[in-house]
């Protein structure tokens, strides 16, 4: 058939609609290696409102993942978007070797406040996205400790660059692509309702923290020379709450001890709070809620709700002053890119306006003591938690423990097939999924979410769970 033929033969079958059209295209154009097609359902989003999203049909979906918490503060939050729009105006583009106001002011204000919360002093640097920002770290632990090796946390995710994957512990990030880097030694992180052990929170007496502290016992556990001293392994990246790892919440008494282990070998202790930053938990950095002070701390995410990405890395004085970390370390085209140090600062602000540190505990105790009560009535809810508002409902069989992904996934589907009726009008729920099994819901709700969204929130989640109980059993 010709050229022309095939067009002519294109032309004559019924028309596409808009949304199937676009579809197409994106099947075709489209690469399909990021995380689109983990779902079989796709939908396409037109705009966005506070805690909701609107499809091109105009049906409202109210959003419990908010980016993967990058929009802690809502969508379009009027004082933040109109801080990019000054700067739109002002000064869009500038190269990131020379200097504008709102990189100084960005960096000076989130180290004072790290300062003031953890009585340190210390430097921020800027990168575009997180896991370059993570990259970033890797580099000021190699260069500080002259160590390759570290320790992370099974369950963990840091990005998925050939850096960042390296301490990431899924072998499925690495898989196709090899290794570039060394990997890290990963230990079982405090999983308390599906722990490694095999024990009970309430009888454990910390054993997974033992388990650890026993590595150091005798050379031949590898990672230490018992007779230097010296350790193998440069530095141990946690995340406070994990977050893709399905947001769990560790015992409060954990990282001060993993931290008097690791000063013991001088191993760093670096906080990726790309995710769990930002009040996400209740506090500015989860690390807060733990006691204990970070070497390096990963931030991304919200710290621009969302615009125009920026991340960051803070880090103690003695790691990252000028004369360690000299010019030219490590650079980005736009990693201090004025757009998003203007939107980073005004998030910076705003913080300091907006009281979440009271607002967002109350806020998230509200929200899991809904989620509880429905757990009381759904057996296959084996599990409910938060910390502020990083919340968590683990997805099982009737036996409330064995992971349930297929009942997860329907119920994913059913929230964003847009069809539930809760509330009184047509909605769809936005959720996402993480956790080892992949059955867990990550709730990250924005920040401003109301008492009666808390509601709708829960009475739209009850709806599709029932649906896909009944779907798939
Ligand atoms: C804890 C954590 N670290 C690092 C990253 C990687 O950030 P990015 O996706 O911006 O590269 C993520 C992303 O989800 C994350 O949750």
């Amino acid at each position: 058939m010709s050229r022309k033929e095939k067009i002519l033969k294109n032309s004559a079958k019924p028309k596409l609609t808009e949304f199937d059209e676009l579809l197409k295209l994106e099947s075709n154009y489209c690469s399909w290696g990021d995380t689109v097609h983990y779902s079989e359902k796709l939908n396409i989003f037109d705009s966005a409102e506070g805690v909701y999203l609107y499809d091109k049909k105009g049906t409202e979906y109210l959003d419990l993942q908010m980016w993967y918490s990058a929009v802690n503060f809502g969508y379009k939050n009027p004082r933040l978007n109109e801080a990019l729009k000054k700067q739109i105006d002002k000064l869009p583009q500038l190269a990131c070797q020379y200097l504008h106001e709102e990189k100084i002011k960005l960096a000076a204000k989130i180290a004072k406040r790290v300062e003031m919360t953890f009585e340190e002093k210390g430097r921020i640097h800027f990168n575009v996205g997180g896991a370059a920002a993570v990259e970033d770290s890797l580099k000021l632990v190699r260069s500080h400790t002259g160590k390759n090796l570290m320790f992370a946390f099974m369950g963990g995710y840091h990005g998925r660059t050939l850096g960042a994957s390296a301490i990431t512990s899924s072998y499925r990030y690495r898989e196709k692509f090899g290794h570039f880097s060394d990997r890290a030694m990963f230990i079982p992180y405090p999983y308390c309702f599906r722990c490694s052990y095999g024990k009970k929170r309430e009888f454990c007496d910390m054993y997974c923290i033992n388990q650890f502290e026993k590595l150091f016992e005798t050379e031949y556990h590898s990672v230490l020379n018992t007779k230097t001293g010296k350790c193998e392994f440069g530095a141990f990246y946690i995340e406070p709450v994990q977050g893709t790892g399905g947001y769990i919440i560790p015992p409060r008494e954990y990282f001060a001890k993993l931290k008097e282990i690791l000063d013991r070998y001088n191993i760093l202790l670096v906080d990726d709070e790309i995710q769990m930053g930002f009040f996400r938990t209740g506090k500015l950095w989860a690390i807060e809620h733990f006691g204990v002070v970070p070497d390096i701390m990963v931030l991304g995410k919200a710290l621009t709700n969302g615009l125009n990405p920026i991340s960051a890395i803070w880090a103690k004085e003695k790691l990252i002053s000028p004369k360690v970390f000299g010019p030219g370390s490590t650079h980005s085209t736009f990693s201090s890119n004025p757009l998003g140090t203007a939107a980073g600062l005004e998030t910076m602000k705003l913080i300091e306006e907006e009281g979440f540190a009271v607002k967002v505990p109350k806020k998230g105790e509200y929200f899991v003591s809904r989620l509880r009560q429905l757990r009381s009535r759904y057996p296959e809810i084996g599990d409910v938690d938060g910390l502020g508002l990083a919340l968590r409902v683990e997805i099982c069989r009737k036996d409330g423990y064995t992971p349930n992904k297929k009942l997860t996934d329907t119920i994913t589907d059913i929230g964003l097939s847009g069809n539930l009726s809760a509330g009184g009008k047509k909605r769809g729920l936005i959720l996402d999924v993480g956790g080892y099994h992949k059955n867990v819901f990550t709730l990250a709700p924005s920040l401003y979410i109301t008492e009666k969204e808390i509601d709708l929130a829960v009475d739209l989640f009850e709806e599709a769970l029932k649906k896909g109980i009944a779907a798939a059993p």
